[in-house]
């Protein structure tokens, strides 16, 4: 399996592109609009044909690459049926199957951090777009944020899942690149709470500054922004 893991240092997002193996079907999640000529790139020398890209949510602090690589490549733009972005081509429920040849992810509606939040299990990993981060958790006081919901999606489905099961969120402030459901479980600082109202408490009190980006890239990526 082609297994690329990429780090955008500007808005500190981890994009995704992921095949059965070289001149085969790709498929791309979290892609940030910059660096699509990189990921073209990747995508030329390894001879893959890209004919999916995925969007965890509506991202708040990056412009996506998703409508520009389709424009590019033809590949379908998918996201949850909550999103509000304008140019999808699928929009999927909670435990659908996204297939490229012989891999398969299934969707996990996790709304919170915005209401339009998914993850995608993918065998022994799970993409958790802001949902679950490593160490932390998306905000949720913005985007038809929840911390309730958080709480839910957190507990209720993402911990859930077998405690190895490697975590791949969209984002880290720290250059950690992956982590395990049990080790987030276990230390991450969010979730050693009792109760959702206790979770609601520490969000509700994070009074963090909007994304730098925010103003741009929401509207930006409910159109579908393209670089021409
Ligand atoms: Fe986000």
């Amino acid at each position: 399996m082609i297994f690329e893991q990429l780090f955008d240092n500007k808005s500190s997002t981890y994009t995704y592109i992921i095949s059965s193996g070289k001149g085969r079907e790709a498929l791309i999640i979290d892609p940030v609009i910059e660096n699509t000529e990189d990921y073209i790139n990747i995508l030329k020398n390894l001879d893959l044909k890209l004919v999916k890209v995925i969007d965890t949510h509506i991202h708040a602090d990056h412009i996506s690459g998703l409508n520009e690589l389709s424009k590019r490549t033809k590949c379908s733009k998918i996201m949850g049926e909550q999103s509000s972005s304008e140019v999808l081509d699928v929009r999927i429920k909670d435990n659908e199957k996204i297939k490229i040849e012989n891999i398969e992810l299934i969707s996990i509606y996790t709304p919170g951090h915005t209401d339009c939040s998914y993850s995608f299990l993918m065998n022994d990993r799970v993409f958790t777009g802001d949902t679950l981060l490593i160490n932390a958790t998306g905000r949720t006081d913005f985007q038809s944020g929840s911390s309730y919901d958080a709480y839910d999606s957190l507990f209720n489905k993402l911990l859930k899942l077998p405690k190895k099961t490697l975590v791949y969120p969209a984002h880290d402030y720290n250059g950690k690149k992956y982590s395990t459901i049990e080790n987030e479980k276990n230390n991450n600082p969010r979730l050693q709470v009792k109760s959702a109202e206790e979770y609601a408490e520490i969000m509700n009190n994070l009074y963090l500054d909007n994304p730098k980006m925010m103003d741009i890239a929401v509207p930006a990526n409910i159109k579908g922004l393209t670089l021409d």
